[in-house]
């Protein structure tokens, strides 16, 4: 598997292979790679002639520095999982690299989608993954790029920042993988214990629940519903929201795709999900 570490490097690979226009597919990551990625990265080779994967943990959408400080790095274990599905190219730019001095931030109007949930809970993350991808996309120029639907919002935000920036790529959302208990896939599962593993998969108990509710009860009170499962499942919740599929705004009544959104914490480590519950 070629690593590049450099724009010049990674361009010169893609120029020399790309004499025919081959399509490029594209999976952006922040490493401590699972198998929720490795499937982003299995679609995009079949899907397109070239797969670049980058792994880059991008500063700016960390709102709090502890939380980048203790995202997992496992950069040796990543490279060998993308070896073994052969993946051919990877891209591990440094922080100079991808933010030089003259570096300019973008700055788009995303208003409401990004204001909302993560973008309430999490001040400027949005800002930093608009530049971050961009910037990515700028350099590796993809025909799709890969994303998971765990991050429910961020999807919304880059198909957004697309229309917003008239980008000609293709994105592709692929649905959450899940550990055969039901806990959601995610990089952050790394710092949860065995048995903190397990407690979690109360949210996944509750979103299932939730969706059987969908019929009976108003989205205001299986909202309700939801947050007191999880709490007494002995998480605790920061949000529990049931959101239109594409404003993303709260609804009151349901409407095909509502989506039940939800971050908790388990000890220290903050958790993400959501799911359909209406369709
Ligand atoms: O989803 C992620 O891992 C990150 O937000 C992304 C898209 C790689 C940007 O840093």
């Amino acid at each position: 598997m070629h690593i590049f570490s450099t724009i010049t490097d990674l361009r010169n690979y893609l120029n020399s292979q790309n004499n025919s226009r081959k399509s490029i597919g594209f999976v952006p990551t922040m490493g401590a790679l699972h198998e929720g990625h490795l499937m982003l990265v299995s679609e995009s080779m079949n899907e397109n002639e070239l797969t670049i994967v980058s792994i880059f943990v991008n500063p700016t959408q960390f709102n709090n520095p502890d939380d980048l400080n203790k995202y997992p790095r496992t950069l040796e274990k990543d490279i060998s999982l993308l070896k073994k599905i052969g993946c051919t190219a990877l891209f591990c730019p440094s922080n100079d690299e991808i933010y030089p001095k003259n570096y300019s931030p973008l700055h788009i109007d995303l208003s409401p989608l990004d204001e909302v949930m993560e973008g309430k809970h999490r001040p400027g993350h949005f800002n930093g993954v608009v530049n971050v991808v961009n910037r990515l996309f700028e350099i590796v120029r993809p025909t799709r790029a890969y994303f998971g639907k765990k991050d429910f919002q961020q999807v919304a935000v880059i198909k957004a920042m697309k229309e917003a920036l008239n980008l000609s790529v293709e994105v592709v959302a692929i649905d959450t993988l899940r550990e055969s208990n039901g806990l959601a896939m995610s990089s952050r599962n790394l710092r949860l214990s065995e048995s903190e593993k397990e407690k979690s998969t109360i949210i996944y108990k509750s979103l299932v629940k939730a969706k059987k509710l969908a019929t009976e009860k108003s989205p205001r009170e299986v909202e309700k519903t939801l947050t007191q499962l999880i709490e007494e499942g002995g998480l605790n919740v920061e949000y529990v929201t049931i959101v239109h599929p594409v404003s993303l705004m709260p609804i009151e009544k349901w409407e095909k795709g509502a989506t039940a959104c939800v971050v908790a914490y388990c000890g220290d480590v903050r958790l993400l999900d959501n799911m359909e519950v209406y369709n």
